[in-house]
């Protein structure tokens, strides 16, 4: 065995967000030892992007709330082929941890009698989302990791891991490199937790960091375990257009949700005119009725702005293609309307909308107390992802576990605001329990010498091959391809060409060349992080292609209708014997009778 630095843990959890540390946190609690494996520094992870809040049923502005209709809004936002089971955890035990996070010091807003307070969010029937200002992820990160920090866990930060190990079917360890002296390091463990993110990067224009690059998807999808539903890609309605350095900045919900307006270029307020027949008993048709809501009126509608995500990205999208947009290509999101309503708007707004008033006033030399914003949809989330069981996330391959955004299965076809970092608490825990559980029923497996030889060989190639093709090059080609025939609306033909790109572009990447040595050398990082972009791109293609009708996220031109068969079925991907990418349609299982019964009386 070459002489690499070997670090052994009984639970080796890869990513530090908020979905790995409350892992981590669960793990050690339970007495095994933790390790995790961070691609950035500890505390930089996405999670802290995360900005309008956490959904969860504690009915402190509403008591009419409880898990049932938060468990309901969640199905029916995903269109009903969510995992139920898991869609019912999550809004039974997401009050819990949110009271857990604040008994652990995070420090929320709070309502006139000393309660966590709550905001609307799009699909939410009552205002659920507990939040810090709109720096919500951060204050979650900043809570976990001081927590976290005194249970005794490894942190081995700036590592970045290019495969899983495994014995037999089961994983055994995984196989990384240190970024800045760019070293190879082999993890051993009984169990390991992907606790990886999003595929952002995938795309030109998103909401996500450098770092989001599909690692977990790609990692359990070549390790042999299964990835579900991967064409429901969310598309959230609001990301920065202007300047173009800073094109898909997440833009909060949370703007809406204090009472922000979305306008076209001739001033009209257009999503009045895209109410869907299943929202309008829920939604204002006026603006006078909509503000007493966003007020907190408990006999008004809500505003027609926060309807779910997918409807109004697609709202959007059709005042820009029909030439009623802004001069830089989106809509405008206007707060500073408010002060027609309330006094002292201004403070209101950069009490409860501090980020985005600097975000604007910094990047855009735009005061949003005083002007709208322009806002475009941007690639945010990806409801798709490895296929766990409910319980216990733990996927189709043994002693492999997975939580958070690269976990799929809770948000169907479209996820409501606030849930992902509920979610991350909720299936974090869980992932933590069961992992540090498997952990202690087995022993270490083995580590083959030879895999690891052609793993190193393999990551080495790009310092080989000269300079025949750029990582940057290949890495800008594929974004700009995914987002003009995999985007927010995608037919047939696109997507066959999406196929025939994607096969130039794995060829291309075998091809890449890097400069330099191996100490912090980005090009060479960028090299090995096409792998996975291409995994995940190919993943996303081909399951938006099996499911013929639109659905949530998934909008397809020639099949623009719901289709009942569909309707029941999940999308399958897994890596075929002969190394191809293989899909297959699978029955989504009854649900209980006892959640048919809340559904329906929700309705
Ligand atoms: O708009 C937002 O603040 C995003 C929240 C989320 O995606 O959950």
């Amino acid at each position: 065995m070459p002489d690499y630095e070997t670090f052994t843990h009984d639970v080796l959890i890869i990513g530090t967000g908020g979905a790995g540390l409350r892992a981590a946190i669960e793990a050690s609690a339970a007495g095994v030892s933790v390790g995790m494996v961070s691609k950035c520094l500890l505390g930089k992870a996405h999670t802290v992007m995360a900005e309008g809040g956490i959904a969860a049923a504690l009915a402190n502005v509403d008591d009419r709330d409880n898990w049932k209709v938060h468990f309901a809004d969640t199905m029916r936002g995903g269109q009903y082929v969510n995992n139920w089971r898991m869609a019912e955890l999550h809004a039974r035990e997401a009050p819990e941890r949110v009271r857990e996070l604040e008994a652990w010091g995070a420090v929320f807003d709070r309502t006139k009698d000393g309660r966590i307070l709550q905001r609307n969010f799009g699909g939410h029937k009552y205002p659920r989302l507990a939040h810090v200002g709109d720096r919500t992820g951060l204050e979650m990160i900043r809570t976990l990791q001081d927590h976290g920090i005194h249970q005794g866990i490894d942190v081995h930060m700036e590592v970045c891991v290019l495969a899983l190990l495994k014995d037999g079917a089961r994983v055994s360890g995984a196989f990384a490199y240190d970024r800045e002296r760019g070293r190879f390091r082999i993890f051993r463990a009984k169990a390991i937790i992907l606790a990886t993110g999003g595929i952002g990067k995938a795309y030109k224009i998103t909401s996500n960091s450098w770092d989001c690059t599909g690692d977990g998807h790609a990692l359990a999808y070549h390790a042999g375990a299964e990835l579900i539903d991967m064409e429901y890609l969310q598309f959230h309605p609001t990301g920065m257009v202007w300047p173009p350095s800073v094109r898909g900045m997440l833009v909060t919900e949370g703007v809406r949700g204090e009472g922000g307006i979305l306008t076209n270029n001739d001033g009209q307020r257009f999503m009045f005119d895209f109410i869907p027949e299943n929202y309008k008993a829920q939604t204002a048709d006026n603006e006078e009725e909509g503000w007493r809501y966003t007020q907190g009126d408990k006999e008004a509608r809500r505003p027609p702005e926060l309807l779910t995500r997918d409807h109004v990205a697609r709202c959007i999208v059709r005042e820009i293609k029909e030439g009623r947009g802004t001069p830089h290509g989106g809509v405008y999101l206007d707060i500073s309307w408010i002060k027609k309503r309330l006094p002292k708007a201004e403070e209101h707004i950069k009490r409860k909308l501090p980020s985005m008033y600097h975000q604007f006033k910094q990047l855009g030399d735009v005061d949003i107390t005083r002007e709208p914003m322009e806002v475009g949809p941007t690639t945010h989330y990806i409801m798709g992802g490895v296929r766990v069981d409910a319980d216990t996330q733990m996927s189709s391959v043994p002693g492999l576990f997975a939580a958070g955004e690269c976990a799929a299965g809770i948000n169907g076809a479209n996820r409501l605001g606030g849930n992902s970092l509920s979610d991350l608490l909720v299936f974090g825990k869980r992932a933590g329990e069961f992992a540090a559980k498997f952990a202690r029923e087995q022993s270490l497996g083995g580590v083959d010498e030879a895999v690891v030889k052609k793993l190193a060989d393999e990551a080495l190639q790009p310092f080989a091959n000269g300079d025949k093709d750029n990582p940057y090059t290949v890495q800008r080609d594929l974004q700009e391809m995914m987002q003009h025939n995999v985007g927010i609306v995608r037919e047939e033909s696109e997507m066959q060409s999406a196929l025939e790109h994607l096969k130039v572009l794995w060829e291309r990447t075998k091809e890449v060349g890097v400069t330099g040595h191996r100490d912090f050398n980005p090009g060479w990082h960028t090299a090995l992080d096409l792998k996975n972009l291409l995994t995940v791109s190919e993943a996303i293609t081909r399951a938006a292609l099996e499911r013929k009708e639109s659905r949530g996220a998934q909008f397809r031109e020639d099949y623009p209708e719901k289709s009942a068969e569909f309707g029941k079925v999940n999308t399958i991907v897994w890596k075929g014997e002969d190394g191809g990418m293989q899909i297959r349609r699978e029955t989504i299982p009854e649900m209980r009778e006892e959640l048919k019964r809340i559904i329906e009386e929700m309705k």
